[in-house]
């Protein structure tokens, strides 16, 4: 039998281990479990979201998408993740790349419509009920040329799954597995089939 490892031993094996992995990669590792059920405040949603913003945008980037390699620099336009209900009860965040924010973004007046190129994203993490937080899946809007998807307001839809792989592309594969998003947004055709986002979350 090998000699135990006393109380000092242990604590110098903890302390070598983050010396070697780093605090960062530690709490990383380690998967992040809450006491809470039901909705996260939102200053505890949100301290969580940074904890795991990180790894989300990683968990995308295997589909090699430049909507998913970019997003996390672009402006984000709620101040905590809120519950989306319509989104699989997932935490979300939504972003807007630099050509939707100038065409104002969350401020369409009835009529106005963002210009081709613009791009609009949710990223998403769940809690599940037992408090342990994953990695949802990433939605996306791209506005097209004019004519290029009538059915759709010329809006591509995507659902990307945190593997980075792809549950569907409206213009591409898996179309149909994606055709319910258009069925709900064109509740908004006024604003160019854009929900924005719940009023108490919006950044001012
Ligand atoms: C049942 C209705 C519904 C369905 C289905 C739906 N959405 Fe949404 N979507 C919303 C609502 C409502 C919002 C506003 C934020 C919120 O409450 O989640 C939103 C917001 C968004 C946004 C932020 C842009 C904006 O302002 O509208 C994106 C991107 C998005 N949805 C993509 C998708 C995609 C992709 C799908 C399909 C895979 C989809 N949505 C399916 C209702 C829906």
């Amino acid at each position: 039998m090998p000699r135990a490892c006393l109380p000092p031993c242990v604590a110098f094996a903890a302390i070598l281990t983050i010396v070697l992995m780093g605090p960062t990669v530690a709490a990383e590792k380690e998967h992040l479990r809450l006491d809470i059920a039901g909705a996260l405040p939102p200053a505890e949603a949100e301290a969580i979201y940074q904890r795991v913003r990180k790894e989300m945008a990683e968990s995308y980037a295997p589909a090699d998408d430049p909507v998913a390699r970019n997003y996390p620099r672009w402006r984000r336009f709620n101040i905590a993740p809120y519950l989306s209900a319509t989104h699989g009860n997932r935490y979300a965040n939504n972003y807007a790349n630099p050509k939707a924010a100038k065409a104002g973004y969350g401020k369409l007046k009835p009529g106005q419509q963002m210009p081709p190129g613009a791009v609009v994203v949710k990223d998403t993490f769940t809690v599940t009920n037992e408090g342990e937080v994953f990695p949802g899946a990433l939605f996306y809007m791209e506005k097209l040329a004019p004519g290029r998807s009538p059915d759709t307001g010329d809006w591509r839809f995507v659902q990307m799954l945190p593997d980075g792989s792809y549950l569907g592309d409206t213009v591409g594969d898996n179309a149909a597995d994606v055709g319910f998003c258009f069925t709900c947004h064109k509740a908004m055709a006024e604003v160019d089939f854009l929900f924005f986002l719940p009023d108490d979350y919006r950044r001012k």
